[in-house]
């Protein structure tokens, strides 16, 4: 079986990095993105020592040129891409976390616009770029890491886990992310590509902070399952380790 080519944005540290470890023995080359090239190359130096094939991309989902360099990259490099792990994120506040960045009703604008032009704007302008070179591979995987907390129905619901749990920019980021999901997935139906959102837990990282209650060596099972479901797996879904998630 031919290696399988993978992308994952925000590589360097946190859940990205800890995929791209559980991609090990997988068969799939691992591209990660890095916004600072030294950390990246650090954090392969470390996948390699762990026995990944990986490799590092310089790249700021921000800055609307590396979505073309990405594009350019996997072209030249493979002639198409298999799995795109949508993971580089910003929170906009700590969690858990009181004050403007968590309140629908004093939200600063220039906080809401710029976690959505990070976890909503950008993440979509790379995966249409990426979406041609997707569409070559025998069986594309995208993988759009969300978050319970994108759940409108567990946010409506008192008595919910995440009901007190409210941040306002991120989580309304991870909604319309889960709308990109749906929407993508629902045109990409009559193809072998699979469009999955994924809440991976609440992770121990620099994001997820010190209380959380999974180890990071738990946080990568959600991306590294849904980058690598069979033909016969799931699309268009919202999963957590295996179990579907309300929208
Ligand atoms: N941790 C959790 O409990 C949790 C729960 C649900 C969902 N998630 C989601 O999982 C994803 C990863 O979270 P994490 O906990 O690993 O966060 P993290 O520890 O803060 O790491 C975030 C990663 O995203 C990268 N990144 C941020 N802005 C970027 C940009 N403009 N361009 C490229 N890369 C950028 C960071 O790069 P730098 O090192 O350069 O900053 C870093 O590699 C996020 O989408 C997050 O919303 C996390």
């Amino acid at each position: 079986m031919a290696q399988k080519i993978a992308f994952i944005t925000g590589g360097n540290r946190g859940l990205g990095f800890q995929t791209a470890l559980d991609l090990k023995n997988t068969n799939i080359k691992v591209v990660i993105g890095s916004r600072d090239l030294a950390q990246g190359e650090e954090a392969v130096a470390k996948l390699r020592a762990a026995g990944v094939d990986a490799d590092v991309l310089q790249f700021d989902i921000t800055n609307p040129a590396d979505a073309q360099k990405a594009y350019d990259y996997f072209d030249s490099n493979y002639g198409h891409l298999d799995i795109l792990i949508n993971n580089a994120g910003i929170a906009g506040g700590t969690f858990p976390g009181t004050g403007p960045a968590h309140s629908a009703g004093e939200v600063p604008l220039d906080l809401l616009h710029r976690v959505f032009e990070t976890n909503f704007f950008s993440l979509i302008a790379l995966t249409n770029k990426l979406l041609p070179l997707i569409r070559k591979s025998e069986a594309g995987r995208i993988v759009n890491l969300s978050s319970i907390l994108g759940s409108l129905t567990l946010h409506g619901t008192p008595g919910s886990p995440i009901y007190h749990a409210k941040s306002f920019a991120y989580d309304a980021s991870k909604t319309a992310l889960n709308a990109y999901t749906i929407h993508l997935a629902y045109e990409l139906r009559d193809t072998k590509i699979k469009v999955n959102s994924a809440h991976p837990g609440w992770v121990k990282t620099d994001m997820g902070g010190p209380e959380a209650t999974l180890e990071l060596s738990e946080g990568g099972k959600t991306s590294a399952e849904l980058a690598t479901l069979g033909a016969d797996g799931p699309t268009g879904g919202f999963f957590h380790q295996g179990k579907a998630l309300p929208w």
